[in-house]
């Protein structure tokens, strides 16, 4: 266990210790629990929670961030969409991690500030293969989804990816989408995507926006990974303050993390399978935290959520 974010800017004064980077750096996966809190979100510190993940995220080589967004029959109500548009929906963002505005330079001053996008023609190359490669495994469907109606990064994104798609990969079935269109289709066709690719920011925007198919931001798990095994597993949430401590929160992105964990840095596909069995086999049997309780029903705590999962693992 080693810290990173507001503990470590409180016991170090720095948001990524050395110390932590070693370790994850000598690790096959790294598991990690939220950053941020109000304690640091003055948005002038120097030292911010955020900064540690992103350098973590940047110093692994983590680029390619996956995260499933899977809709289970008994949660569709927990979902303020329509059953029509929900059943059966089972898509998968791929995030680009590692570079695009969150990774550029950054000026401030009086009146004035800027944060620079930039986009490598190698970036875009390594995420849209990943993408691709999975959609070759799952449905054969790839959407990519950008600006490029007015920014250049996507103007360049898009020529880059319809090029390694004619050439690497004439099978799939192709989509591309403006960012603001996919917000919508998101929404009023889920059920047709299957692969999705993206820049860094509109993937971190368009999962939480998914989050809420499968009902909740505390379902969603992720797995970060670069070009080989070792990879950061984290749910999509933040670290959720307005609930800290209260033992409400809902454990299940957590620990479908674990399950990618098990899966893509170790190897043990079927463990990672049992672990996702077990979390279906607990909501199957009525257990819900509160974020994802249907009206009327009684919340179960973390730890009991997590109890029953745990004992649901055969
Ligand atoms: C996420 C989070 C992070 C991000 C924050 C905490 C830096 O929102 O993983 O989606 O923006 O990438
Ligand atoms: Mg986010």
């Amino acid at each position: 266990m080693r810290l990173i974010g507001g503990a470590a800017i409180d016991k170090h004064r720095n948001p990524l210790p050395p110390e932590t980077v070693a370790a994850c750096m000598d690790s096959e996966a790294v598991f990690l629990g939220a950053v941020g809190g109000p304690k640091w979100s003055d948005p002038h510190a120097m030292l911010r929670p955020e900064k540690g993940l992103l350098e973590l995220r940047s110093v692994l080589g983590v680029y390619a961030n996956l995260r499933p967004v899977q809709v289970l029959d008994e949660l569709i109500d927990a979902s303020p969409l329509k059953r029509e548009y929900l059943t059966g929906v089972d898509l998968i963002v791929v995030r680009e991690l590692t570079g695009g505005i969150y990774f550029g330079k950054k000026t401030r001053d009086e009146t004035v500030a800027s944060d620079l996008c930039i986009y490598h023609t190698h970036e875009i190359e390594r995420i849209v293969r990943v993408a691709a490669r999975l959609a070759g495994e799952r449905r054969n469907k790839l959407c990519s989804i950008d600006k490029a109606n007015i920014l250049e990064t996507s103007r360049l994104w898009r020529d880059v990816t319809d090029r390694i798609l004619e050439r690497e990969f004439p099978e799939l079935e192709t989509e591309t989408l403006l960012v603001d269109a996919a917000a919508m289709h998101l929404l009023s066709r889920p059920g047709d995507f299957d692969v999705i690719v993206t820049e860094n920011m509109f993937g971190d925007i368009l999962t939480d926006e998914a989050s809420m198919l499968a009902g909740s931001l505390g379902m969603l798990p992720s797995a970060s990974l670069g070009d080989s095994t070792r990879g950061l597993y984290e749910p999509i949430h933040g670290s959720a303050p307005d609930i800290a401590g209260r033992d409400i929160a809902n454990p299940c992105g957590a620990i479908a993390s674990a399950a990618m964990l098990l899966r893509h840095s170790l190897g043990l596909d079927d463990e990672a399978t049992a672990v996702e069995k077990a979390i279906r086999a607990a909501i199957a049997g009525g257990a819900r935290t509160a974020d994802i309780v249907a009206e009327g029903d009684i919340a179960v705590s973390t730890t009991e959520m997590t109890d029953r999962i745990v004992a649901g693992l055969t």
